[in-house]
């Protein structure tokens, strides 16, 4: 177990304890040169003894650190000497997890849209790239700030813990290992009963299961024991919404209902999609600029009073995400015919001129010799 003073690597200094998943442990680091903070993520011991989960635990942390969003949890760096981890960026504002047990079932339908349309756009982002998250939960959605204070979710853990759990299951090291297998709260129906057809679907149904805690205060399938949660998922039986929640209203449930559908292809195709028709529900129209505020990473990174209200840059983003594809899904091209280069110019005047110079040269020198 890491304490305050442990150096890694020589590079991070160690400085107390941010919290305990199932498989590994959240210090808070400072980079000795730098003097910058950060989160480490490290493997518990037990776990970072086998090598393939080891492994695999650093290259998902490499594929998130090849995501760039605003609303992504950065990983800058990993750590190998002693102990496996992913040095993230520090997100000091709690969990979603925190807030849903603190304020779910009393928030409006404006201020849950502000916390999903940034969460919709950052996952929507990562499937871009090719990448499921696999594992989105509210305790993997952490808060930070925007320096105008309004709440930034960040999502973290991107495959991370998923990967691990099945890896641990089909060894058949987590009852050895004494490992926690995490919540079957928000599996989709497709990750209970065959694990091998899994794609961005999967990260619809679990956003969905999300949405619904926000409004509802209480997740989506709870019941009293996993093999509960899990009949529920599977049968698409989630507990009614209860109509005094302030959050409810017809436009969010019939959201809820696409992206909770037991059929992947009856879910939103796309995050884009589904961001799109939370953005149409009345009451988000009213506060739309605010909305929009939480989603326009630019209003970040260069907040200028044109981009914090309009709404179009999102809409770009979405455009040209759906041009790529549409590119992608093209047959490519045949590759443009490259002229050979034509040397005999140079060659001539740096290779056969100088050549017959000397051979003229040397001629004439034995003719004046004889
Ligand atoms: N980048 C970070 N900045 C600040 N705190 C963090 C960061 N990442 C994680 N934490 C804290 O560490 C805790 C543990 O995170 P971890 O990902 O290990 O477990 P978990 O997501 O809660 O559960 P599980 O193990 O099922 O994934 C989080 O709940 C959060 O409070
Ligand atoms: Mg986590």
């Amino acid at each position: 177990m890491l304490k305050p003073g442990d150096v890694l690597e020589g590079r991070y200094v160690v400085e107390g304890s941010l919290g305990e998943g199932a498989m590994a442990s959240v210090v808070r680091v400072r980079h000795r040169a730098l003097g910058s903070q950060h989160a480490l993520k490290v493997l518990n011991p037990e776990i970072a003894a086998i090598a393939q989960l080891r492994e695999r635990f650093l290259a998902e942390g490499r594929i998130q650190a090849q995501l760039r969003h605003p609303n992504i949890v950065p990983v800058t760096d990993v750590v190998t000497e002693g102990a496996a981890g992913l040095i993230m960026e520090l997100v000091e504002g709690g969990t979603l997890e925190e807030l849903i047990a603190n304020q779910a079932g009393r928030l409006d339908v404006a201020t849950i849209c502000t916390i999903m349309a940034p969460i919709l756009d950052a996952v929507g982002e990562a499937h871009h790239h090719g990448v499921v998250h696999r594992d989105l939960k509210p305790s993997n959605i952490l808060l930070g700030r925007t320096r105008h204070g309004h709440p930034r979710p960040m999502v973290a853990d991107f495959g991370i813990a998923k990967v691990l759990t099945s890896q641990l299951q089909a060894s058949r090291s987590a009852t050895k290992t004494g490992v926690r297998v995490g919540t079957p709260l928000y599996m989709s129906p497709e990750q209970i009963v065959n694990i091998t057809q899994i794609d961005h679907r999967t990260d619809i149904f679990a956003l969905g299961a999300i949405l619904y805690e926000l409004i509802v205060g209480h997740a989506a399938f709870d019941d009293d024991n996993e093999f509960g949660i899990m009949s529920r998922i599977v049968a698409g039986n989630y507990h009614p919404i209860p109509n005094n929640r302030p959050g409810a209203s017809p436009e969010l449930e019939r959201c809820l209902r696409r992206a909770l559908a037991t059929k992947p292809e009856e879910r939103y195709p796309s995050c884009d999609e589904f961001l799109a028709e939370l953005m149409r529900a009345p009451k988000v129209a009213a506060g739309r600029a605010e909305v929009q505020q939480s989603i326009n990473s630019e209003v970040w990174l260069d907040s200028t009073p044109e981009s914090a209200t309009d709404y179009t840059s999102q809409e770009a983003r979405a455009a040209r995400r759906k041009a790529e594809n549409e590119a992608m899904k093209r047959p490519a091209e045949a590759p443009e015919k490259i002229a050979p280069v034509d040397h005999s110019g140079f060659e001539l005047i740096f290779f056969w001129i100088p050549i017959g110079l000397i051979l003229f040269i040397g001629l004439l020198a034995l003719g004046a010799s004889r």
